[in-house]
C-alpha cells in the first residue's frame, strides 16, 4: 500500500482520436492492476458508449447520470463514485446521455477546466485516477 502522507493522485487519461485501438482496454487493466497493488484507483468512463462501465460491471440502469451529470455539474464526483468487485476499483459510469455534453458545453466559459475541477475532490482520497477517453475528442 502507498505512503497516504506523502502520495500525490496522478491522473492519467487514455486518449486517442483514432476508434478500436486499446484505449478501454488499456483503462481497465491499468486500473485493476494498480488497484490490485494496492493503489486507491477511480476510473472515469468518459465514454457515452460506457464500455469502462461495462467492463468493471457496472448494470445499465446503475449508469444514469454518471460523466454526463458531473459535466453537467448535476452531481458531485462523490455522489457518483461507485465500488467495484475489484478492492480499491471505484468507478465514476457512463450512459448515452454524454453524447448530448460536448454540444451542451460549447458555450460554457469553463468548458476546458469543468472536469478537472469535478474530479478535485476527489484526489485526497485516491492514488489514480483513469479516464477512459471516447474516441474523437482531445482530451
Ligand atoms: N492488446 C490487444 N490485443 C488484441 N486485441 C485487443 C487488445 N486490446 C484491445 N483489444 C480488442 O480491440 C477491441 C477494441 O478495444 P477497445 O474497446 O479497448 O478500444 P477503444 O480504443 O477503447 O475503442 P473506442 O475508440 O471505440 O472506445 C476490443 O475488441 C478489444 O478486446
Ligand atoms: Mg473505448
Amino acid at each position: 500500500m502507498s505512503d497516504k502522507k506523502t502520495q500525490t493522485c496522478r491522473i492519467l487519461a487514455v486518449a486517442n482520436q483514432k476508434g478500436g485501438v486499446g484505449k478501454t482496454t488499456t483503462s481497465i487493466n491499468l486500473a485493476a492492476a494498480l488497484a490490485a497493488g494496492g493503489a486507491r484507483v477511480v476510473l472515469v468512463d468518459l465514454d457515452p458508449q460506457g464500455n469502462a462501465s461495462t467492463g468493471v460491471s457496472v448494470a445499465y440502469d446503475a449508469r444514469k447520470g454518471g460523466t454526463y451529470g458531473l459535466l453537467m455539474l448535476e452531481k458531485t464526483a462523490h455522489d457518483l463514485l461507485q465500488p467495484t468487485e475489484v478492492p480499491n476499483l471505484s468507478v465514476i459510469a457512463s450512459d448515452t446521455e454524454l453524447v448530448g455534453a460536448e454540444i451542451e458545453l460549447v458555450d460554457a466559459p469553463d468548458r476546458e477546466t469543468r472536469l478537472r475541477s469535478a474530479l478535485a475532490p476527489l484526489q485526497a482520497e485516491a492514488d489514480y485516477i483513469i479516464i477512459d477517453c471516447p474516441p474523437v475528442w482531445a482530451c
